[in-house]
């Protein structure tokens, strides 16, 4: 049998752990991403095999929606529950402070209400998302209102932030989000201050939300590779 691509098997293990902690009895915020549909997965493996029950999934995009359907996970949306117990997201960035950059699949704003209002957020990464200041290796993702894709441009820059549109593949034009909105990428050197930023930028007008999350992670499991061998740590 060929060997799994080290990243990949990271991100499976990864994914399993995670949803190894999930309870009877509790409603998870699902996250986006390739290494969250591993615990999505995982979440319905263990669905089926008997181990959980009363499980309900709050999705944080089309994608999460439709990996929870294919698994067997029950939906429920935030009008009617008023608590979610945990959550399980990927992330693009994470820095020592447990603060994180997201959005690389354009969920971050339905991400951001979901895990804000969870009780515990664990963040699944591989250990390439470690980084000691945020910025560094990943470009900021801000949804934007399409009319107000200019003005948002120039106020971003004028923050000292390098500004892309972001386009589409195998689909000419920008991505639009499952919101109907568009995302600018914004690079900057290194963000010195997290949360100072998040609150600027969702200061202009035309900004829905920014991929800055910050102090809403409570556990952060990470995949690494070792001779082959996948191991995940917990911080
Ligand atoms: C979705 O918009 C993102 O916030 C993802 O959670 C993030 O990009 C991590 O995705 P991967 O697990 O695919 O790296």
């Amino acid at each position: 049998m060929a060997e799994m691509d080290p990243v990949k098997l990271m991100k499976q293990e990864v994914g399993r752990a995670a949803a190894a902690q999930v309870k009877s009895g509790t409603v998870l915020g699902l996250g986006t991403g390739s290494t969250t549909a591993f615990a999505i997965q995982f979440i319905g493996d263990r669905l089926a095999a008997g181990e959980l029950t009363d499980i309900k999934g709050v999705p944080t995009s089309f994608q999460a929606s439709v990996l929870a359907k294919k698994h067997g996970i029950p939906l429920t949306t935030l009008d009617e529950v008023e608590t979610i117990h945990l959550a399980i997201d990927g992330a693009d960035e994470v820095d020592p402070q447990f603060n994180l950059i997201k959005g690389g699949g354009a969920a971050h704003t339905r991400e951001k209400i979901v895990d804000g209002l969870a009780e515990k957020f664990i963040v699944v990464v591989d250990s390439s998302k470690l980084v000691d200041k945020l910025g560094s290796t990943f470009a900021l993702p801000v949804e934007v209102l399409p009319m107000a894709v200019a003005p948002v441009t120039r106020a971003l820059t004028a923050l000292g932030g390098v500004v892309e549109l972001r386009m589409g593949i195998k689909k000419d034009g920008p991505v639009i989000t499952d919101q109907g909105n568009m995302v600018l990428d914004v690079k900057f050197e290194a963000i010195a201050q997290p949360a100072e930023l998040e609150a600027a930028i969702n200061n202009i007008p035309g900004v829905l939300e920014n991929g800055l999350f910050v102090g809403l992670a409570t556990e952060i499991l990470v995949g690494e590779v070792k001779d082959g061998q996948a191991t995940v740590r917990s911080l």
